[in-house]
């Protein structure tokens, strides 16, 4: 499911089902040494994911440890993001001659708890989670918007080593086409030089799993915008105004 979702510079794996055969490394089983059961099974999944994700693209396998804040640390030249939820797990990586960032989120497809929403949602995201939710109700619109604003804090967070929180992005969606935007809201004195001003990602909602997923193309003057839309690659960073 979530190859489909990325562009093809990406590799991408996921698991429906628990890999407990894998022998972690030693820095990867000191990290969870005395998890309780549920943390383990989905940090040693993530980690065959992401192992076969650096095999795709010709890397050694090499552990997978958290750092600052939570985001995993990848070996150099690479980007990827992590994500578990009940019966499903995935990494995605690239190199980043290809991605400058990923962010990737599954949920289950199911309504988010009451009064979750009115603590994550703009009003303006609320109004169309409303609206799809009367119209295509076999999707959680609501759990869907809290992936994509996940999605796009794990492609914020590596790249700019700042917090955002849930009011930052405002999330509009294409429920046609599967894709989706965010538009950071930061004020001019919480602007850095640098920051991108939002974020195209791709959605879905199938066997129970509703997932969202960001790739932002690297900037390599080599590699213009058309080499990467020939790729495939629905995916770049928005240009222009911020509101
Ligand atoms: C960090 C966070 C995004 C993780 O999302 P989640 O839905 O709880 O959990 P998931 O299973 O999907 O993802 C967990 C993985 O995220 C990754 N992750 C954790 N912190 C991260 C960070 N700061 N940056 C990037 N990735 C991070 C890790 O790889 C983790 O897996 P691991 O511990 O096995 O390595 C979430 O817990 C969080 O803190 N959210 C609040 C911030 C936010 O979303 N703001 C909204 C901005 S619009």
């Amino acid at each position: 499911m979530i190859e489909n979702l990325l562009p093809p510079q990406v590799a991408a794996v996921e698991a429906t089902c628990d890999r407990m055969d894998v022998v972690l490394f030693p820095e990867e089983e000191a990290q969870i040494a005395g998890a309780v059961d549920k943390r383990r099974r989905e940090f040693t999944t993530a980690r065959w994911c992401a192992r076969r994700a650096m095999g795709q693209l010709g890397l050694p396998a090499v552990p997978v440890l958290p750092g600052t804040r939570g985001a995993p640390r990848w070996q150099p030249s690479v980007v990827g993001s992590i994500t578990h939820c009940a019966g499903y797990r995935a990494a995605a990586l690239a190199r980043t001659s290809d991605v400058a960032a990923i962010g990737i989120d599954a949920e289950p497809n199911q309504p988010l708890p009451e009064g979750v929403l009115e603590s994550i949602g703009l009003p303006r995201e609320r109004a169309w989670v409303r609206e799809l939710q009367r119209t295509t109700p076999q999707v959680a619109w609501d759990r869907l918007l809290f992936s994509m604003k996940e999605s796009v804090y794990k492609a914020w967070y590596p790249l700019r080593k700042r917090p955002l929180e849930f009011e930052d992005a405002l999330i509009t969606v294409d429920p046609r086409q599967g894709t989706f935007q965010a538009r950071l809201l930061l004020g001019p004195a919480e602007r850095r030089d640098g920051d991108p001003l939002g974020f195209e990602g791709r959605w879905s909602a199938v066997n129970g799993v509703a997932l969202s997923a960001i790739a932002v193309p690297a900037l390599v003057p080599a590699a213009p915008a058309a080499a990467w839309a020939r790729a495939g690659a629905p995916h770049r960073e928005l240009v222009g105004s911020a509101r």
